[in-house]
């Protein structure tokens, strides 16, 4: 009957009609563990001046968990896909798109929205790996390594004989100063580290210092006149701690505010300590004590400031070091989507030894069902307490 014919051919046409999807990890709203989603969205098309990429591999930094605690001074609106940093390889490229091809082996660097399984990126931000690069090194580089040189090289001007102090010596960032410092004859690197990281940092660095000692005594034990580069990503008290132990001509660089992190979710204390604790810095102090002060934000450069073609000449001189064998990030741990808070606890517990990364294609970790509750057993409601039976995001 013609009704028929009609209804069966639109079924079949809104079949060839549907979108197809991808996951993507989705920050639901600002808060705790439990905001981070894997959802399904339509896969996205590039348009002019945009690439497509299939994702291979993502980069998960510090500054993610500030983003999901809403502690960014400009924060996103929710929901939104999170991440800063993927690999993979072109699917589609927009119209003007210059110098990237279909297939390609690239790093996306983006303004969030980098932790999906397709990705569009603007092509001022897609970087060509070098074709001895691993995906996951891919990805482990924009946010640690671009930071590091430019704040080294760039800020910091590094030269032989220098010396450098770093806390988190051992995270990723960490990890990459240890490795560009080494480039340079006779630098000296001091760096802040949780003690069960030491063994496995102490080859890079001059001195290992625990994270809980007071750093400035311990270094100037060392060093009594200082060191002439100080890379600050704590702030709070730490910023005047780091000040007093430049020496003269020294460089001192804000980069981050980690002392804003206390738990899982936004402490409006420790935010609020982290800003008073800064003392007010005198230029005319600085004259006097021959002292810089400066401060860096990549993503800012990158999406605020315009500085995409500069970003792109640092990138080309860390593809370089990296095709010397100069330069080979750390990978602490390969995670799926579905345990991206897993992840984050990781790094919030301070575990991690170099860079977390994630991978689309990879498998969640099996739910571990929580064994039935005993009478009289004590109770197990602190998330950390019963960590073991937390694996998924939504479990949280
Ligand atoms: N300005 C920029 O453009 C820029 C770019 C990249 C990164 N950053 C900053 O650089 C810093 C390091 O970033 P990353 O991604 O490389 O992270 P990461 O160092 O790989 O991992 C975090 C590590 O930081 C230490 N840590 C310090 N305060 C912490 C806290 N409140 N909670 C948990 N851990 C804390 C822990 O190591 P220990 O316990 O061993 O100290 C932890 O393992 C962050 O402050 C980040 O915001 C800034």
């Amino acid at each position: 009957m013609p009704e028929t014919v009609t209804e069966e051919k639109n079924e079949e046409g809104a079949k060839a009609e549907a979108p197809k999807e991808c996951r993507y990890v989705v920050l639901a709203g600002f808060g705790g563990l439990k905001m981070l989603k894997v959802q399904k969205k339509a896969e996205p098309s590039p348009g002019e001046g945009e690439v497509l990429i299939r994702v291979k591999a993502c980069g998960l930094n510090f500054v993610d968990l500030m983003v999901r605690q809403g502690v960014l001074e400009h924060p996103p609106k929710t929901p939104l896909t999170i991440g800063f940093e993927c690999s993979g390889e072109v699917e589609g490229i927009g119209e003007n798109t210059e110098g990237i091809a279909v297939g390609d082996r690239v790093i996306g660097f983006t303004d969030y929205g980098a932790w999906g399984e397709l990705v569009v990126v603007k092509a001022k931000y897609v970087y060509k790996m070098p074709s001895n690069m691993t995906y996951q090194d891919g990805a482990a580089l924009p946010m640690n390594f671009l930071s590091a040189y430019i704040m080294l090289f760039d800020i910091g001007n590094l030269k032989k004989g220098m010396s450098v102090f770093v806390h988190n010596v051992g995270g990723g960032v960490g990890h990459a100063v240890s490795q560009l410092c080494k480039t340079v004859e006779e630098v000296c690197l001091y760096g802040t580290a949780s003690s069960h990281k030491h063994e496995a940092v102490k080859d890079n660095v001059n001195s290992v210092i625990d994270r809980a000692a007071d750093y400035c005594q311990e270094v100037r034990k060392l060093s009594p006149e200082g060191v002439d580069i100080v890379l600050d990503c704590m702030c709070g008290e730490d910023t005047n701690k780091g000040i007093s132990l430049l020496k003269p001509m020294g460089k001192y660089v804000l980069y981050g505010s980690s002392n804003i992190v206390t738990g899982e979710t936004k402490s409006f204390f420790s935010f609020a300590k982290s800003w008073w604790q800064v003392d007010k810095v005198s230029p005319i102090k600085l004259f006097d004590e021959n002292k810089t002060i400066s401060g860096f934000q990549l993503r800012n450069l990158a999406f605020q400031q315009g500085q995409d073609q500069y970003i792109r000449t640092v990138m080309n001189k860390i593809f370089q070091l990296y095709s010397q064998g100069k330069i080979h990030p750390v990978i602490d741990s390969v995670w799926a989507f579905e345990d991206v808070p897993d992840a984050m606890q990781k790094m919030h517990d301070r575990k991690n030894i170099g860079k977390l990364i994630l991978d689309p294609s990879q498998e969640p970790k099996p739910k571990v069902q929580s064994a039935p509750s005993v009478e009289g057993a004590p109770s197990q409601e602190d998330g950390k307490d019963n960590k073991e039976t937390v694996v998924n995001g939504d479990q949280q």
